[in-house]
């Protein structure tokens, strides 16, 4: 072999011609390939590659509606609706962008919540729980200026309070909203700049998760007992097992949208949309899309505007502290009998926030946010603090192997014997 060149294994001459100049072949072989993963994954593990799946999806739709897209004032609604009616699988391709915002945020929501129960933002996984804060919020930005580009009422009175926010900041608020806008109100500049960096960010998105991914690798994946491999008979080839197992999920991810596409297209959206922007005549409720909702509803809990900024701000910026407000060395919830619990109603209190931003900012809705977003905080800020002070965590098991296979810790098991799940012990 030439000095310098890779120690490749591949077989076919001209792969391993490339694989030793530039060996990418040997690093998606040994990242995707023999990679070891815990072998007691549960679905849960399938969110991370499923919102991969969906940002490219959401990259590719994009780009091809853009090629029939115009940001301009007088051009973006009557061109979306072109796309709609004579582009050809127009319809299909912006029933699939719409949609596959949702979807991005189903998924991400679930892949958020997974990593909250089983503990998985602990040392060592710290930095790449953050790297992933930073990616729901460049997500957030990108949703939110995508809703504003078909030009209808609500993306047009959504931007506007949204835009607004900012006039709370004392003395440069109001500089800050001339400055995000582009001149004196929502208008042309402010399509055109949300259309450029709605086309951008998508991208740093995709870079972002290159460095969580990267991070991911380095550390190894989490698992549903919370506690780190021992050994080989922890893990299992990430090919072909959880190529497979991803591939279930997969196929139940394109079931559930392609029902969302072709049976209820118009079911998250709002219908206002439908109706061109007018800055004359507001509507009766300015509602975000529902994935802002429960953080919509912090931002209303407070009287005062600057205090909803920056609690609704601090909603989000607070999941970066986490590692370290939860300082139970024990990672999974299935061993912390109180925090489960806990954590659980801070699920429950968490839709119950995504109802009343709905809802208008009237009583009793004003109170239920309130006292929801007080549990909200009160979960990172006091009960986590309290619980790894106080809670007595169950008995964790030895080993994955252990609690996978039975008590001979992954040894084989005698004829007719089945495997004992210990992880409910
Ligand atoms: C575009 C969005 C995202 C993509 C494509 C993505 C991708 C992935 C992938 C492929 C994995 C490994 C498979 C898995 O554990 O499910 C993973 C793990 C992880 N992600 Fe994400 N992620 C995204 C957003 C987030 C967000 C928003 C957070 C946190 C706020 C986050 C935190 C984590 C953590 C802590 C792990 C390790 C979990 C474990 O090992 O148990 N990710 N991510």
């Amino acid at each position: 072999m030439a000095e310098g060149l890779h120690n490749s294994d591949v077989k076919n001459p001209v792969l391993r011609w490339v694989d030793q100049r530039l060996p990418i072949i040997s690093m998606v072989q040994r990242e995707y390939g023999t990679f070891p993963t815990p072998r007691n994954f549960n679905y849960f593990w399938n969110f991370g590659a499923l919102a991969m799946i969906t940002l490219a999806i959401m990259i590719a739709t994009g780009i091809t509606l853009s090629m029939q897209y115009a940001a301009n004032t007088g051009l973006a609604f009557d061109s979306v609706e072109r796309i709609m009616r004579d582009v050809n699988y127009g319809w299909l391709l912006r029933y699939a962008h719409a949609n596959g915002a949702s979807m991005f945020f189903i998924v991400v929501y679930i892949h958020i919540w997974r990593n909250l129960f089983y503990g998985s933002y602990k040392t060592p996984r710290e930095l790449l729980f953050m790297i992933g804060v930073v990616i729901f919020i460049l997500m957030m930005a990108t949703a939110f200026m995508g809703y504003v580009l078909p030009w209808g009422q609500m993306s047009f009175w959504g931007a506007t309070v949204i835009t607004n926010l900012f006039s709370a900041f004392p003395v440069v608020g109001q500089h800050i909203v001339t400055w995000l806008w582009g001149g004196f109100s929502v208008d042309n500049p402010t399509l055109n700049r949300f259309f450029s960096l709605h086309y951008l960010l998508p991208f740093v998105i995709a870079g972002v998760v290159f460095l969580h991914i990267a991070a991911l690798h380095i550390v190894g994946s989490n698992n549903p007992l919370g506690i780190e491999p021992k050994g080989p008979k922890d893990t299992v080839p990430f090919h072909p097992y959880y190529t497979l197992k991803d591939s279930v999920g997969i196929v139940v991810y394109f079931l559930v949208f392609a029902l969302l596409v072709f049976f209820a297209p118009n079911m998250l959206g709002h219908p206002d949309n439908y109706i061109p922007a007018n800055p004359l005549v507001t509507p009766a409720h300015i509602v975000p899309e529902w994935y802002f909702l429960p953080f919509y509803a912090v931002l209303r809990a407070v009287p005062n505007k600057l205090g909803g900024v920056v609690l609704m701000g601090g909603a989000l910026v607070i999941l970066f502290a986490l590692p370290w407000l939860d300082s139970s060395p024990v990672r999974s919830m299935r061993f912390r009998p109180i925090a489960k619990w806990v954590f659980l109603l801070w699920t429950v209190n968490f839709f119950i926030l995504g109802w009343v931003g709905g809802k208008p900012a009237e009583q009793p809705y004003i109170l239920i946010a309130q006292i929801c977003t007080a549990y909200y905080f009160a979960y990172f800020l006091v009960l986590l603090p309290l619980l790894a002070k106080f809670e007595r965590p169950l008995p964790l098991p030895e080993s994955i192997a252990q609690a996978v296979l039975g008590r001979r810790g992954g040894g084989p098991l005698p004829a007719g014997a089945t495997a004992k799940p210990m992880e409910k012990a």
